[in-house]
């Protein structure tokens, strides 16, 4: 898996998997847990071995539970969380450290890779205070990166005036359509990658026939074109899929070259 290194010289593979309905009934983002490791485990034997979760997701549990019972050592896995940006996570010191904790356990673990504000909210002392306590945990060792999700190019300025320990990464949206091109040039300029949530799934009907328009010279599917020219300009994804098959074909995206007028052109989009 290729790896891209952080700005704290960690490293991160570029393709992660997405989990958010995972291990819940019926594949349902609002269900219930089942504990069903089917996905994860096919993921794992194609080869992820980054995973991005989130509290808010509830299923902390399950990817710890798959990854517990792998044959691969926690070490060669990737494992990112997110705090919620809520009052009931971030009130104080003593909350945080509790969510914290609460991954860790769940996770079977005893560090996360990296750790996330999963949005942010209307309040600039609060979130610089939440950074302040997840720069702690780094000092800790208990989390190994920490990063924002959501955050437009001025609430990450502010996380970047205050932080002694600078985010690692801003995870957004980003796919034709919303490729928020602006946020990820300016988290660029401070070192800060990008990691694009829902890389395939805002994709519009109209732009698939033309991405795959794209990809038929290079016998590769819309999706595999979006994912290579994300990767490309070096924007971390993490393609989500219950399928075997599109799981794999989500990492085989490294043995093609797209062209600067394709590049071109898929930036427009
Ligand atoms: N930070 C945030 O606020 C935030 C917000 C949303 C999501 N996220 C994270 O981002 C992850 C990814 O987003 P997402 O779950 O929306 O997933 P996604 O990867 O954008 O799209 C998933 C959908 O695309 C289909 N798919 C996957 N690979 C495909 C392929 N090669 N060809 C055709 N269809 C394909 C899947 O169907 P099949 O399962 O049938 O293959 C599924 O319906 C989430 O799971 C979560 O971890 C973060």
């Amino acid at each position: 898996m290729n790896l891209i290194t952080l700005n704290n010289n960690k490293q991160i593979p570029i393709i992660g998997s997405g989990t958010n309905t995972f291990g819940k009934v019926n594949n349902d983002y609002s269900e219930d847990i089942n504990f069903d490791t089917t996905e994860l485990q096919s993921a794992i034997t194609n080869g992820y071995r980054h995973f991005d979760t989130a509290i808010s997701y509830r299923n902390e549990a399950v990817i710890g539970k798959a990854i517990t019972e792998s044959d691969v050592p926690r070490e060669e896995f990737f494992i990112t969380s997110k705090l919620p940006g809520k009052p009931e996570y971030t009130k104080d010191e003593a909350t945080i450290d509790e969510a914290v904790k609460n991954s860790l356990e769940a996770f079977q673990t005893d560090y996360i890779d990296l750790y996330l504000i999963h949005h942010p909210w209307d309040n600039d002392e609060e979130m610089v205070a939440t950074w302040k306590v997840l720069e702690k945990h780094v000092k800790a060792g208990t989390l190994k990166s920490i990063g924002v999700s959501n955050f437009s190019k001025d609430q990450l300025q502010l996380i970047l005036d205050n932080a002694t320990i600078k985010p690692t990464v801003n995870q957004i949206k980003s796919h034709p359509g919303e490729w928020n091109h602006d946020v990820i040039e300016f988290g660029r300029e401070h070192e800060v990658f990008a990691e694009a949530w829902s890389p395939l799934s805002g994709v519009s009907d109209a732009n698939r026939v033309r991405l795959n328009a794209i990809g038929e010279k290079y016998g590769k599917s819309w999706a595999q074109v979006v994912l290579n020219f994300q990767i490309d300009r070096e924007v971390i994804v993490i393609p989500k899929s219950h399928n075997f098959d599109r799981q794999k074909s989500n990492l085989e995206v490294f043995d093609f070259e797209l062209t600067e007028e394709e590049k071109q052109e898929i930036y427009n989009l």
